[in-house]
């Protein structure tokens, strides 16, 4: 079947008109992205024809939303080629890995090792940070090169037998740079390591394939790709995720209570305390199933990468500037600096001028202190619905602030 023309997929945002109309330009889709009019198209049908609470009824209603959000479930996992019962919806990547982080917690014991990353973003670095502080873990941190990219001889002299967690993420939220998982899984999986994958950044842009990447798990939010913040996933391997015990507790989890024992539900019931966001899940699994269904993945990051390397070549002869990580690894992150210039300086007036952009730490103060960017970055991010017009109001917006802070 003919896959659209990814061009075309930017009538398919409904926020574009309106940014249109008042000549604005999003450029921050790395922190969250626009949304599809199927999203909203599954909130509003929600809310006027199913609402109703999931696997606790048993009117016609009740039904018909449990049915709605398991279908959810099994599209998630065939997105990312897991089994439907490997899924478990959570509100966000943050979510997923504080989950693994306590629910692993019970397999570890004093001295073993926990291995991340310089280049992780908060998420995957403080719920590790926390848990080797707890238990009397070690917090091993792989190192980045000058460039931003994982050393991968300093990582694998880190693993050893002692490595019971990796966590890493796909794509970097600063850099743009993606890590080689083909690379990196094969040398981890010589240790007993549990292997988890953040694919905050690289759901929207990457085939995810959790089975032939082989890692244990990986976690993604609905809310950078294209559907509502507040839903997310965690894949788990079926066999693991039987052995974990229930992040929370609560309402959903349980096959049977008494005043003395609980008895657990099976995986991922146990996993899904309280009232889901059943809508989000439905709205999730809308795009995801229309992705699958229409677009070439391939096709997404050619077009931002594109974008990306137009926005290098535009803003390259302005004083000063120096573009952070490697040129031939950004995927659609373009992040940089200009000498002398506070990066939120920067960032304010751009915004003024209707750009919206993130500038700062992006969440990732351990890689900024290694790279030695004291003020942060400004960080423009590209997605399908940006177009080069995009880039020419980047480019005259800095170079007007350039003008103001000169
Ligand atoms: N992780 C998100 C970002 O990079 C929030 O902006």
């Amino acid at each position: 079947m003919s896959k659209i023309n990814i061009k075309n997929l930017r009538n398919r945002f409904p926020q574009i008109a309106f940014m249109d109309q008042n000549g604005e330009s999003y450029l921050d889709s790395a922190s969250t992205s626009l949304k599809m009019d199927i999203v909203i198209n599954t909130l509003t049908e929600f809310y006027k024809t199913s609402v109703s609470n999931v696997h606790r009824g048993e009117h016609h209603l009740s039904l018909k939303a449990t049915e709605q959000y398991e279908k959810a479930r099994a599209v998630t996992a065939d997105f990312i080629g897991a089994q439907e019962d490997e899924i478990i919806f959570t509100r966000n990547t943050t979510e997923g890995l504080n989950f693994l982080a306590e629910s692993l917690s019970g397999f570890l014991k004093e001295g073993d090792e926990i291995l991340i990353t310089e280049m992780e973003h908060h998420s995957n670095f403080l719920p590790w940070q926390n848990l080797a502080r707890r238990f009397n873990l070690k917090l091993q941190i792989a190192p980045v090169t000058e460039q931003g990219e994982l050393d991968l001889p300093a990582f694998d002299k880190l693993l050893n037998s002692k490595t019971k967690i990796l966590a890493l993420t796909h794509i970097s939220n600063v850099t743009g740079v993606v890590n080689p998982l083909d690379r990196i899984i094969p040398l981890a999986r010589k240790t007993p390591a549990f292997i988890i994958v953040d694919s905050a950044q690289s759901v929207s842009c990457l085939p995810l394939n959790a089975q032939k990447m082989d890692c244990d798990f990986l976690v993604f939010s609905g809310h950078k790709i294209f559907a509502p913040s507040g839903i997310g996933a965690l894949y788990g391997k079926k066999s693991l995720l039987e052995k974990l015990p229930p992040y929370q507790k609560g309402g959903g989890t349980i096959f049977k209570v008494t005043k003395t024992q609980t008895e657990w539900a099976d995986s991922p019931a146990k996993f899904e305390a309280g009232t889901p966001f059943i809508e989000g899940a439905l709205a999730l699994a809308k795009v995801l199933s229309f992705l699958k269904a229409e677009v070439d993945f391939e096709e997404i990051l050619k077009w931002e990468k594109e974008l990306v390397s137009q926005a290098e070549d535009s803003l390259s002869d302005i004083e000063g500037i120096s573009f952070i990580g490697p040129k031939n690894n950004r995927s659609n992150i373009l992040s940089f600096v200009i000498e002398g210039l506070h990066s939120s300086d920067l960032a304010f007036i751009l915004t003024k001028q209707k750009v919206a952009l993130r500038a700062g730490h992006h969440c990732c103060m351990p890689l900024m202190q290694k790279m030695n960017l004291k003020s942060g970055t400004v960080r423009a991010s590209f997605s399908v619905y940006n177009r080069e017009e995009d880039i020419k109001a980047l480019k005259t917006s800095l170079l007007k602030a350039l003008s103001l802070l000169y």
